[in-house]
């Protein structure tokens, strides 16, 4: 949404991730498939910053990949707290599991191989930080499980809001379509604060009013 100039000038001045994290975002540019959905060190602040706002603990992530935004969530939250993060693929998630085992942080993470919907069924607790980050035409089906299982003060993060700009664009595909009804659906939501950031690829963030 920024010039690359202006978004390293930002990256410069904002507190970024550790070299750890830094590390696995330069293997997973070097060769993985599909490093463009990694969130990179602008995202990685903000949500760094939401986390010391909130006091955020315990975090749920819908969308691991190669497991950069969770190590980046899981260096912010105390000792005791966790990070549960979900996807399906087991050849991305064996990458993150590298990772995270050479960061100090990586022992607060837990890791759910499965589609997004089936690790929700089984999942009870509250969060106090959910970052849905996976497949997009469920986004609607994880923002209704998000808001009710929020914590009293938590946050929710939804990535990829403006969809390269697509959201523009109804009917373009089915995609498109999904993150627009989505945040449809957020947008019409009372009583909550809701604000879509332009940071990268679009943050919506949710939190009750
Ligand atoms: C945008 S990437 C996540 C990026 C990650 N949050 C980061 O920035 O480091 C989306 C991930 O969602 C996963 N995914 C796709 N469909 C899924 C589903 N049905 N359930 C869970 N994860 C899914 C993909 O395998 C992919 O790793």
């Amino acid at each position: 949404m920024i010039s690359k100039e202006i978004e390293n000038y930002c990256i410069e001045h904002s507190t970024c991730p550790s070299d750890h994290v830094r590390a696995l975002g330069d293997f997973t540019r070097s060769g993985v498939h599909g490093s463009n959905m990694l969130i990179g060190e602008m995202e990685a602040s903000v949500l760094a910053f939401l986390i010391k706002l909130g006091k955020v603990k315990n975090i749920l992530e819908l969308g691991t990949y190669t497991g950069y935004s969770a190590l980046a969530m899981a260096e912010q939250i105390p000792e005791d707290g966790k990070v549960i993060t979900v996807d399906i693929n087991p050849e991305t998630t064996a990458i993150a599991k590298r990772f995270w085992d050479e960061s100090p942080h990586g022992k607060k993470i837990q890791q759910i191989l499965k589609p997004g919907l089936k690790a929700l069924e089984e999942l009870e607790e509250n969060f106090d930080l959910i970052f849905i980050d996976a497949d997009k035409n469920n986004y609607s089906n994880y923002l209704e499980w998000a808001l009710k299982h929020l914590s009293p003060n938590g946050i929710i993060v939804v990535d990829n809001t403006l969809w390269s700009g697509k959201i523009l664009t109804p009917g373009l595909d089915k995609q498109t379509d999904s993150i627009i009804n989505h945040n449809k659906k957020v947008q019409e939501l009372s009583g909550y604060t809701k604000t879509l950031l332009p940071v990268r690829d679009g943050m919506f963030l949710i939190q009750r009013s």
